[in-house]
């Protein structure tokens, strides 16, 4: 099939290239004639493991291209896939001005029969208005689509060439028939549906799995204070069929360019219809105040902040990605320069994307992890790298000027940890001074 991407965003260039690997004509567009450049030369503007070698694979098949010009790209196109970006307004709402303004120039690019896809995360009803924009300007025969994406930064081409299910809401049989066809090699696991629900489908599960995430840290944040340890407890919830393993981490909270913006924005879509979304605005808070027991765990160890050198291991929202998008390391940075720390900071990928968003003159940036650890009065492990699970521990506590190590991400084992001489505090975990409280049951 030929198939035309707008939009080389994380979505459309990483859904873009997999379709290109399934052996179909792809054309990628975006207006941006840097990242296109950088696309065309075989660069890849986003850190994403896997996506260059595929990317410079199917160019150099001839089945790949980019281009600024969508009116190039889209005589041939038997179906169009927008995956243009939907930021938050202020109100929490998504901003449609960039889908609107694609589907204008779909419109007036239209020459025959297309099944014009949306994979952006959009409101409910979004799809309809796409394709009332569209007939504005071409009024021969096409269908909308909606094609919601469920991709993970990190591991993106998986999670693209081996989904769980894919999701096709249309109102034709026409494009369900060309949108089966197109993913049935990827999964027999198709939900063919009505648009609106295929819309709400990807809000849904973006909301839940964020609802699990914080559940889980409240359970910690209370084993904390009973003595038990949330993994124990995440694993024995987990193996009951019906709540799941997966997403019961606990730490400290989502961050990432999805969740945050899309529990927001189904917030804001249920009151736009007079609901309430109670629990899901919960969720929302519970997440903020999460990334903020870092810091009292912080004020505990060392006494007081102030003064202080901390070093952090780790800024991207999640490890395997250079994103710092919604990080919770960015406001606990913030905070920690408020209380006059001098802070030293390591991430293996993300240093360049966090200078961009936050840089202090008391941040020092830091060439490697231990570098970090060197004469620091306490470290903070906020990203679950590989490379600080596996660094040695007895070196760190060498380091450190006093041994105070706070994990945001309960990467290590308890007993290690004290082995190396370190005082430990991990989250939902008994860690140093565990506090075993004496239950008193009546
Ligand atoms: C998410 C969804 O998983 C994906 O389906 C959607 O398309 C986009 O949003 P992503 O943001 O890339 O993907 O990362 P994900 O792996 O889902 O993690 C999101 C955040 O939740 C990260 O900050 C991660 O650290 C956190 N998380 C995840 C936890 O704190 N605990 C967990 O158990 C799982």
């Amino acid at each position: 099939m030929k198939i035309t991407v707008i939009g080389t965003g994380y979505v459309g260039l990483v859904s873009g290239i997999c379709y290109a690997e399934l052996g179909h004509d792809v054309y990628c567009v975006d207006k941006d004639a840097a990242k296109i450049n950088t696309l065309q030369s075989g660069g890849i503007p986003i850190y994403e493991p896997g996506l260059q070698r595929l990317s410079l694979k199917n160019m150099d098949a001839g089945r790949l291209r980019f281009t600024t010009a969508l009116a190039e790209a889209m005589p041939e196109a038997d179906i169009v896939i927008m995956a243009v970006g939907t930021p938050s307004l202020p109100s929490g709402e998504a901003d449609m001005s960039y889908i609107e303004a694609a589907a204008s120039e779909v419109g007036a690019a239209m020459n025959g029969y297309k099944v014009i896809c949306v994979k952006s995360t959009v409101p409910v009803g979004t799809n309809e208005r796409v394709g009332r924009i569209v007939r504005e300007r071409y009024d021969g025969p096409f269908d909308t689509a909606s094609l919601p994406e469920f991709l993970r930064e990190g591991t993106a081409v998986r999670d693209t060439l081996h989904p769980d299910r894919i999701v096709i809401g249309t109102d034709g049989s026409r494009a369900a028939r060309i949108l089966s066809d197109l993913h049935r090699p990827l999964t027999n696991q198709i939900v063919l549906t009505d648009i609106r629900s295929a819309e709400m489908i990807k809000y849904a599960s973006n909301a839940f799995l964020a609802t699990k995430i914080s559940f889980i840290n409240e359970i910690a944040n209370i084993c904390e204070k009973v003595g038990a340890d949330v993994i124990e407890v995440a694993k024995g919830m987990g193996l009951d069929n019906r709540i799941g393993g997966s997403f019961l981490r606990a730490g400290i909270g989502y961050g990432g360019s999805c969740f945050p913006k899309d529990t927001k924005a189904l917030i804001q879509i249920a009151g736009n219809v007079e609901y309430d979304f109670k629990l899901l605005k919960s969720v929302v808070e519970v997440n903020k105040q999460q990334r903020f027991g870092v810091l009292d765990k912080l004020g505990k160890a060392l006494g007081d902040v102030r003064g202080t050198t901390v070093g952090v291991w780790g800024l991207a929202f999640k490890p395997e990605t250079d994103d710092v998008r919604e990080a919770p390391a960015l406001e606990i940075i913030e905070q920690l320069i408020e209380s006059d720390a001098t802070v030293k900071v390591y991430d293996p990928i993300a240093m360049a994307n966090f200078k961009r968003t936050f840089d202090h003159p008391r941040i020092v940036w830091c060439d490697s992890a231990l570098d970090t650890a060197q004469d620091s009065d306490a470290l903070c492990l906020l990203t679950e790298w590989k490379e600080f699970a596996a660094i040695d521990l007895g070196a760190v506590r060498a380091a450190l000027a006093r041994p105070i190590l706070i994990d945001g991400r309960n990467v290590y084992d308890v007993q290690r940890v004290r082995e190396a001489g370190l005082h430990y505090y991990p989250v939902g975990r008994p860690g140093h001074e565990a506090y075993i409280p004496e239950l008193i049951l009546d």
